[in-house]
């Protein structure tokens, strides 16, 4: 019993070396570094500007991101938008007034509107939800070797159309090779060339995949960068203490600890 488990286990080890696999269908997720990977990784503020970007022309036509506050944008950390961009921004997007009882344009104090698509998941969370998604069962193990997780996990899905198509009961369903189960009912939404970004950086399939996933990395975990220098902090704080303590100790023992090698 207790070999079978191990065998299982180094099973399940190599694989998630070897590449992700999912539970159900073999799904895989390559990796991408990003900047925000690390204890020292930031956030590229042009990237998550052309994410947004993207995002905006591109997905928001059927995704929505009804738990980010517009406001955000501004955030240092974030993308960073200028105030007077980040309201011109919320304007575009009318919202219903409750108090007016009519639409009215939104103001940085409102959320993402919701998507078009009511079968198109909210991408609020889409980073976070699916981080832990990949290696063996769902156990994150790429997440935790590799520094694989949900942005990975986007882009992948991002590019891993393979142009193969089926019909299933009034759905179309196209073949991706990220996707578990290989079939996803949402067409292709991005082929390269799909938004020219105002920083001119490349528009090809991959640059604006890592860009629209290093986006919603960022609308799901905005403070992630806090967290990561928190973190990074408390271990050299926790070393520091641990190296004080071990000097006092011997410090305080060595009168003692001395005597017996005397006598
Ligand atoms: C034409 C509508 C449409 C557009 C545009 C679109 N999507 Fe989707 N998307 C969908 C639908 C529908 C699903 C659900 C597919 C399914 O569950 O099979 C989906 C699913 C997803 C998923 C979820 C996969 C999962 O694990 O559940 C991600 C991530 C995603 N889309 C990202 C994007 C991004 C990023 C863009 C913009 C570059 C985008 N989508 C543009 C319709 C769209």
């Amino acid at each position: 019993m207790l070999k079978k488990l191990s065998i299982a286990a180094i099973a399940a080890l190599s694989l998630s070396a070897g590449g992700a696999i999912a539970a159900g269908g073999e799904s895989h997720i390559h990796d991408v570094d990003f900047s925000f990977e690390g204890p020292f990784g930031k956030f590229d503020q042009m990237q998550l500007q052309r994410g947004l970007q993207v995002y905006t022309e591109v997905c928001s036509a059927c995704h929505g991101m009804r738990y980010v506050p517009l406001r955000t944008l501004a955030d240092d950390g974030g993308p960073a938008l200028p105030e007077d961009q980040v309201r011109a921004y919320a304007a575009q997007f009318d919202i219903y007034d409750v108090e007016k009882d009519e639409d009215r344009p939104r103001t940085p104090a409102d959320f993402f509107p919701e998507g078009g698509d009511p079968n198109a998941p909210d991408l609020s969370l889409m980073a976070k939800a699916r981080a832990g998604f990949h290696g063996p069962e769902g156990t994150g193990l790429n997440q935790l070797f590799k520094g694989m997780g949900g942005p990975e996990y986007i882009v992948s899905i991002l590019t891993g159309y393979t142009g193969e198509e089926k019909e299933e009961a009034g759905t179309t369903f196209y073949a991706n090779t990220a996707f578990p189960g290989g079939w996803i009912a949402m067409a292709p939404p991005l082929y390269g060339e799909d938004v020219e970004f105002a920083d001119g950086h490349s528009n090809d399939l991959h640059h604006e995949a890592e860009d629209t996933a290093a986006f919603l990395m960022w609308a799901a975990e905005p403070k992630m960068m806090a967290r990561q220098k928190a973190g990074f902090v408390s271990v050299l704080m926790l070393t520091l203490l641990a190296s004080l303590l071990y000097l006092t100790n011997k410090k305080l023992w060595a009168p003692i600890k001395g005597k017996k090698f005397d006598g």
